[in-house]
C-alpha cells in the first residue's frame, strides 16, 4: 500500500492547490507591500497595469480557495497615515470591478440582465475614469462639516481643511437637503503637474513620479498651507448618504450637484452596448488631448431603481465597472544595448527588452538618445525599468529600479568605434553625441541615407523599402542615391532571386521610372541634408524655385528666410560644397526631371486642405511661421473659434480660444501633434 504523503503528492489536484495557495500567500504579501507604497508613501514601484494584473489574478485565487483568507478581495485602499484623525464613512466608499476589454465588457452587462433575469439593456452613463485621489465631503445645513480621504473605504482620513486650499471648492452651499454627502476625485492638470515638478526640481527635492501621485501627496498634508501652494483640482461623480434624496438617475445627480455649485464630471449617455464601446474608443483616442490623466472609462447604470436593485457584491457595485485602458506604462527588463548608426553618421544607444505591452502595443525597444543619457539615468544591462509611449508613440525608458538589481546587471560603456564600419567615433563640439567619422562610405550611413532617399516624403518608389534597400546595398548593386536609377542593370539576376519574379521587377521599374520626374521639394528632402525636414525642403524649394539656385546658396542668403536658422544655413552650403555629394548630385541629375515649382504650389494632400485652423498661445516659432506653413497646406486661418473651427493649434498659456474649442469639441492639436498630423 503506498503511504498517505506518496498519495498526495501523486494527486495533481492537490499539488496545484499546493502551487496555488504558494502563489496566493506570495501575492497577497506583495500587494499588501504595493498598497503601502502606493496609498501611503505616494511612491510606487510598479505599474498600475502590473499592479492590477497581480491583484486580478489574487482575487481569482481567493474565489477558488475560498476558505483561505480573503486579504485582497475585500481590500479597498489602506489604512490611515498616522497624524491625520479618522473619519468613519456613513456609507463605505466602495471601489469599482474593473475589465479590460470588449469581451469582459459583455460579459459584465450580461451578468446584470442574469441578475435582474431580464433582456434589457439599461441605459448607462459613460464618463472619464480620472486618475486622482478620491474624496468624501459632508455637507451640513449647507457648511462643509467634514472632509475626508477613501483610506481603506470604511475609514478615511479627515481632510477638511485641505479640501478647502482647494480652489472653487465649495465651503457652503445652498442645499435643499440637511445633509449630503459629496464624492468625488481630487486630481492635477498634467500642465499643473510639469510646471510643479519643476519648482520641486529647483529646491532639489524628489520628483513626484505621476500627477496622481502629486494629488495625493498634496491632499494628504498635515499642513492645509502646504496644499494650498498646490495646483489642486476637483471633480464630483457620486454621492454618499443623503437626506431626502431626491434625484432618479446618475444624471439627475450630475444636474442637481452642478446647481449646488460643484465642478462635476463630464459623461455621455449610452443606450446600447455599442454605444458604450463607442464611448470608450471616443475618450481612449481623445485622452491624450485631455487636461488631466485618465485611465479608463466608468460605466453606470442610470436608473437608480435599477442601481438598488442590482447592489453590491463584497467588493464593488454590480451596477458599475472600470473599463480600463490597456497600460501606458509597464515594466520590463533591458536585455541588451545596442549602438544604431544614423543617417548623419550619429550613435544612437538603444535599449532592448524583453517585449511587453504599453498603451496597447508590445514594446522591445526603446532609444537612450545618447550616452550621457545612459549615464544621467543610470541605466544598465539586465536593469528593471519602467516604460511608456510618449506622446503615446515613442517608447521612453522612464525609471530605473535600482533596488531590484542583480549579478547580471552591468555598465555599459560607449564604444570607442563604430559598431557597423569599425572607424573611429569622435564627439562634436557642444553637442552630446558620438559621429562617426566615416561618412557615406559607412555602409549604416550609406543605407540610413538611401532608405531616407526613397521614404514616402521623398521619393516615395513603391517596392523599394527598408528590406530591399538593405539586399541591393550588400549585394554592392547600391551605392549611392544615384544608382537607383540604374538599377535595372541587374534585373536579370534579380529576377531569379527568391521573392522576385518578373512582375515584382516590372513594377519595381515602372515605380522608379515614375520617379524620374519629381518634385523640388521631394529632391532636396530626399538629399538627406542634415537638419532639412518636409518643412524646410519646401520653403527652399517656394523660396529659390530651382535646384541649381539651391546648390549655390549662400548662408547670408538663407538665414534671411524665416524658418532657416543660422545652424541649418551652415549644414545645408557644407553639404553642397562636400565633394563626394556634389559627384553623386551631377550623376543623379542626369537621370532626373525636376517639376517646375508653381507659386503658391498647395499640397492637396495635406489634412489641413481646406480646413479652418485658429492659431492660439504661444508657440516655438512666431504666430506667422505657422500661419505660412499652414496656408501652404491649403488651410484657412480663422481668427475666432467656432463650431465651423476644424482645428485649433495651442501653445503655453493659451486661454479663452482653447477652452471654446473643448467646449464645442474642436479637434485641438499642440505643435508636436502638429508635426505628427504634417508627417502622417
Ligand atoms: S464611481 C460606487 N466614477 O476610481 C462608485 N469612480 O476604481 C464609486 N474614479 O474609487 C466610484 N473616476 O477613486 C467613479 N467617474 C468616476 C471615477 C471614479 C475615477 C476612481 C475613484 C474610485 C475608483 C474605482
Amino acid at each position: 500500500m503506498k503511504n498517505k504523503e506518496t498519495d498526495l503528492f501523486n494527486n495533481p489536484e492537490m499539488e496545484q492547490k499546493i502551487l496555488d495557495l504558494q502563489e496566493l500567500k506570495d501575492l497577497q504579501k506583495k500587494l499588501l507591500q504595493y498598497d503601502e507604497e502606493y496609498y501611503n508613501n505616494d511612491a510606487p514601484t510598479i505599474s498600475d497595469s502590473e499592479y492590477d494584473k497581480l491583484k486580478r489574478r489574487a482575487i481569482e485565487l481567493e474565489e477558488k480557495y475560498f476558505d483561505f483568507p480573503k486579504l485582497v478581495s475585500k481590500k479597498v485602499g489602506a489604512k490611515v497615515k498616522s497624524g491625520f484623525a479618522k473619519v468613519k464613512h456613513t456609507t463605505p466608499m466602495i471601489s469599482l470591478d474593473n475589465v479590460f476589454d470588449r469581451e469582459e465588457l459583455l460579459d459584465f452587462i450580461t451578468k446584470i440582465k442574469r441578475y435582474l433575469k431580464v433582456d434589457t439593456f439599461y441605459e448607462m452613463v459613460a464618463e472619464p475614469k480620472i486618475d486622482g485621489l478620491s474624496f468624501s465631503a459632508l455637507y451640513v445645513d449647507g457648511k462643509l462639516v467634514q472632509g475626508a480621504t477613501r483610506g481603506d473605504g470604511e475609514t478615511g482620513e479627515d481632510i477638511t481643511k485641505n479640501l478647502l486650499q482647494i480652489k472653487g471648492f465649495p465651503e457652503s452651499i445652498k442645499s435643499p437637503y440637511k445633509s449630503i454627502e459629496i464624492r468625488g476625485e481630487v486630481y492635477i492638470d498634467k500642465k499643473d503637474f510639469e510646471k510643479l515638478n519643476k519648482q520641486v526640481e529647483e529646491q532639489g527635492k524628489k520628483l513626484f513620479a505621476n500627477p496622481r501621485n502629486a494629488a495625493a501627496g498634496s491632499l494628504r498634508q498635515l499642513n492645509p498651507e502646504i496644499t494650498k501652494q498646490r495646483p489642486l483640482k476637483y471633480l464630483v461623480y457620486t454621492w454618499g448618504k443623503v437626506e431626502n434624496q431626491d434625484w432618479k438617475t446618475q444624471e439627475g445627480f450630475y444636474k442637481k450637484a452642478e446647481k449646488l455649485g460643484f465642478n462635476v464630471q463630464k459623461h455621455i449617455l449610452c443606450d446600447n452596448f455599442e454605444k458604450l464601446n463607442s464611448a470608450y474608443d471616443f475618450l481612449f483616442s481623445n485622452r491624450a488631448g485631455m487636461d488631466y490623466d485618465i485611465d479608463g472609462v466608468v460605466f453606470k447604470v442610470n436608473n437608480l431603481d435599477v442601481q438598488s436593485e442590482l447592489g453590491f457584491t463584497a467588493r464593488a457595485p454590480r451596477w458599475a465597472v472600470a473599463y480600463k485602458f490597456p497600460p501606458e506604462l509597464a515594466i520590463t527588463r533591458v536585455k541588451n544595448i545596442r549602438v544604431q548608426v544614423g543617417r548623419t553618421g550619429v550613435l544612437t544607444p538603444v535599449a532592448e527588452f524583453e517585449p511587453v505591452n504599453v498603451g496597447g502595443a508590445l514594446v522591445s525597444n526603446a532609444t537612450l538618445h545618447n550616452f550621457d543619457e545612459i549615464k544621467r539615468k543610470d541605466i544598465r544591462v539586465g536593469d528593471y525599468v519602467s516604460i511608456a509611449r510618449s506622446g503615446d508613440v515613442i517608447p521612453k525608458v522612464i525609471e530605473v529600479f535600482k533596488d531590484r538589481r542583480d549579478k547580471y546587471s552591468h555598465e555599459f560603456e560607449a564604444p570607442h568605434n563604430c559598431p557597423v564600419c569599425g572607424s573611429d567615433v569622435v564627439s562634436v563640439d557642444d553637442q552630446v553625441g558620438l559621429y562617426c567619422v566615416n561618412g557615406l562610405s559607412c555602409p549604416a550611413q550609406a543605407t540610413e541615407e538611401l532608405k531616407h532617399f526613397v521614404s514616402r516624403d521623398a521619393f516615395d518608389i513603391d517596392g523599394l523599402g527598408e528590406k530591399q534597400i538593405e539586399l541591393f546595398y550588400n549585394k554592392g548593386w547600391i551605392k549611392n542615391v544615384a544608382d537607383i536609377f540604374e538599377l535595372e542593370k541587374h534585373f536579370d539576376e534579380l529576377r531569379t532571386m527568391e521573392g522576385f519574379g518578373d512582375k515584382s521587377v516590372e513594377n519595381l521599374r515602372d515605380a522608379i521610372n515614375e520617379k524620374r520626374t519629381i518634385d523640388l521639394y521631394r529632391l532636396v528632402y530626399g538629399l538627406g541634408i542634415v537638419g532639412v525636414g518636409i518643412v524646410s525642403a519646401k520653403i527652399l524649394a517656394k523660396t529659390f524655385k530651382t535646384f541649381e539656385k539651391i546648390r549655390e546658396v549662400t548662408v547670408n542668403e538663407l538665414i534671411t528666410i524665416d524658418g532657416i536658422g543660422e545652424v541649418m544655413a551652415g549644414d545645408i552650403v557644407a553639404f553642397f560644397k562636400d565633394e563626394h555629394n556634389e559627384k553623386v548630385i551631377n550623376k543623379l541629375l542626369g537621370f532626373l526631371t525636376i517639376k517646375e515649382v508653381i507659386e503658391e504650389q498647395i499640397d492637396t494632400s495635406s489634412p489641413f486642405y481646406g480646413k479652418t485652423v485658429v492659431i492660439t498661445g504661444t508657440l516655438s516659432k512666431s504666430r506667422d511661421y505657422f500661419k505660412n506653413m499652414l496656408e501652404k497646406l491649403g488651410a484657412k486661418i480663422g481668427s475666432s473659434v467656432s463650431s465651423k473651427t476644424d482645428y485649433v493649434l495651442y501653445g503655453e498659456d493659451a486661454g479663452s480660444k482653447l477652452i471654446k474649442a473643448k467646449e464645442l469639441g474642436v479637434k485641438i492639436i499642440s505643435e508636436n501633434e502638429l508635426d505628427v498630423l504634417i508627417k502622417s
